[in-house]
């Protein structure tokens, strides 16, 4: 198995002050890091990101891709143009996004194709609701969600990631236990291998309020392969105390 993949996402976050000092306090404490690792900053940070992890052993990350390739669609951003500023992974299908921005899972799958057919690498986000989790759905929601994905992109599906989001869990400090992370993570690892022969080499990450406290247990869990991190990726010694759990 390849090493832990720790992506944070900093979601609307940041200037370009702020920016600087916490690339440079994190950058400035990666020895001992072993783990694959990524940040996802908003769009307009991409480029002083860019030019702040050159050469390190952070990958740098986008939140979102449009759907089409390019044309009139006002706001919207490309996968070229993320593959422009050497945008390694790029995140698909965010809960914020499934719910404030309307995405189905069509949609989604379409992202997850555009950002592949330049060679950025989707970090597909599936997870259930809470009243899902209460009504038995968990299992039925991140399959349907996942099997979008699986459809529309067939042949290279094992080059995307995936990450396990319960969206009760994002942002509320409340965190799936490692039990439950592992019984979806196994359920999602067993969908993928019926899909693809290659299922191995896709990383299914944690996310939802993981922290410096809890994210050694999680990452225990055999189908834990890393973490996508909110809050906490935003305070460079959480974030590196992480990494370097996801490093043993
Ligand atoms: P938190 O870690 O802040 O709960 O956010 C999780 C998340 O949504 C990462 O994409």
């Amino acid at each position: 198995m390849a090493s832990k993949l720790m992506v944070g996402n900093w979601k609307m976050h940041g200037s370009l002050a702020a920016n600087a000092s916490l690339l440079s306090e994190i950058l400035s404490g990666m020895g001992g890091v072993n783990c694959r690792a990524a940040l996802c900053v908003p769009s307009p940070y991409l480029t002083q990101a860019q030019s702040l992890l050159a050469g390190s052993a952070l990958a740098l990350g986008a939140q979102d891709v449009s759907d089409h390739e390019s044309g009139a669609y006002t706001g919207e951003v490309s996968a070229a143009m993320l593959r422009d500023f050497a945008v390694r992974y790029c995140l698909v299908g965010h809960s914020e996004r499934r719910q404030y921005h309307g995405e189905t899972d069509a949609v989604v799958a379409i992202k997850a194709q555009r950002a592949l057919s330049v060679g950025i690498t989707p970090i597909v986000c599936v997870g259930e609701r809470l009243a899902e989790r209460e009504a038995g759905l968990t299992e039925a929601v991140v399959k349907r969600q996942l099997a979008a994905v699986i459809h529309a992109n067939g042949h290279c599906i094992s080059e995307i990631v995936v990450a396990y989001e319960p969206v009760w869990a994002i942002g509320t400090g409340l965190t799936a236990t490692p039990e439950q992370a592992q019984g979806v993570h196994a359920v999602l690892r067993t969908q993928l291998q019926a899909a693809t022969a290659q299922a191995e080499r896709v990383s299914i990450l944690y996310g939802g309020s993981m922290n410096a406290a809890n994210a050694s247990s999680l990452l225990a869990q055999p189908d834990v392969d890393g973490g996508l991190i909110g809050g906490a990726s935003l305070k460079a010694t959480d974030f590196l105390s992480m990494l370097k759990a996801a490093s043993r």
